[in-house]
């Protein structure tokens, strides 16, 4: 059974991988983000709130902090390094961290690791898709963008692979054009209103803006959110995707080795193990089902 779902996955990949050469190349940036702290901090949803009701894993940008206010706070200008290996992205990227409950009751984390292929300390995985067409435009974030995906109270395997404890989070990409952020930080933004962003589906008029096609990937389980804080310095952003480089090779953008991207770290603001076993989650957060 696990063999023949095993050989229908490869097939599916090679199929895939078959008809988007019919067409075109499919570029993207991909990139590992190390593990900047694990820290109960979230600016998006708890903003100045020292001990957030859930802890995170957040990579990116050092400057990363409780309270990031839109249009003043721009992590390119305030980040003296950043664990991404794209040195010019200093963007904040955070998902809440998954825990292992043993039979005991103990609670422990369960440890992110680097993605096959990509070097680094844990962290996530970072894909920017311009339209798999070759040619669409796209317009890239602008300083002070932020937005937020999924929902911490899910519960029920809505929309989500029931296979595995590896999670794809993936941003919309159609935008109001006017507005960095909103109330719930997702109705500035939204998903194509026929077909896909793959499939080179429309914007709705209200979000007529087409933007890349922001990826994180990292295990987790159904409640798994992302959150992003744009902040590329410049305009790196917009000539990666006009480009349509690939990977980690971009002409013109900078980079950085994996030693240097592991060496930006952060202090904890509020200090707590991260690793240890735990009678009760960070934060002494609820368990729902
Ligand atoms: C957060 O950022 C602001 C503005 O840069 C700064 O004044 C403040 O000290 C920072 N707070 C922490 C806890 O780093
Ligand atoms: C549960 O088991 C872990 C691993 O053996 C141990 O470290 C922890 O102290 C135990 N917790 C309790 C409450 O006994």
């Amino acid at each position: 059974m696990a063999r023949s779902m095993l050989s229908i996955l490869v097939l599916g990949l090679l199929a895939r991988r078959a008809s988007a050469q019919c067409c075109a190349t499919a570029a993207m940036l991909r990139f590992s983000c190390s593990q900047l702290v694990i820290e109960r901090l979230d600016p998006l949803v708890s903003p100045g709130v020292i001990g957030s009701p859930h802890n995170h894993q957040i990579v990116g940008g050092n400057s990363f902090n409780a309270s990031m206010p839109p249009v003043e706070y721009d992590p390119s200008k305030e980040s003296t390094c950043t664990t991404c290996t794209f040195s010019e992205d200093f963007s904040n990227y955070w998902t809440a961290n998954l825990y292992f409950r043993a039979r005991n009751g103990s609670f422990k984390r369960v440890p992110q690791m680097v993605n096959l292929g990509l070097e680094g300390n844990g962290g996530i995985t970072v894909y920017y898709i311009p339209p798999y067409d070759g040619k669409t435009k796209v317009t890239a974030f602008k300083p002070g963008f932020r937005m937020l995906v999924g929902d911490a109270m899910l519960r029920t395997a809505t929309g989500m692979c029931g296979g595995g404890i590896r999670t794809t989070i993936t941003f919309p990409t159609c935008w109001d054009g006017q507005n960095l952020d909103s109330p719930d930080h997702k109705s500035h933004v939204a998903y194509p209103s026929t077909g896909s962003f793959e499939t080179t589906g429309p914007c709705p008029a209200s979000h007529p803006v087409r933007l890349p096609q922001l990826i994180m990937g990292d295990p987790t389980g159904y409640g798994q959110h992302g959150d992003y804080v744009f902040g590329w310095k410049g305009d790196a952003l917009q000539r990666a995707m006009d480009q349509r480089c690939t990977g980690t090779t971009c002409p013109g953008l900078g980079t950085q080795s994996a030693a240097q991207a592991t060496a930006c770290t952060k202090e904890q603001t509020v200090k707590e193990d991260v690793d240890g076993w735990l009678d009760t989650l960070p934060g002494n957060a609820p368990i729902t089902y």
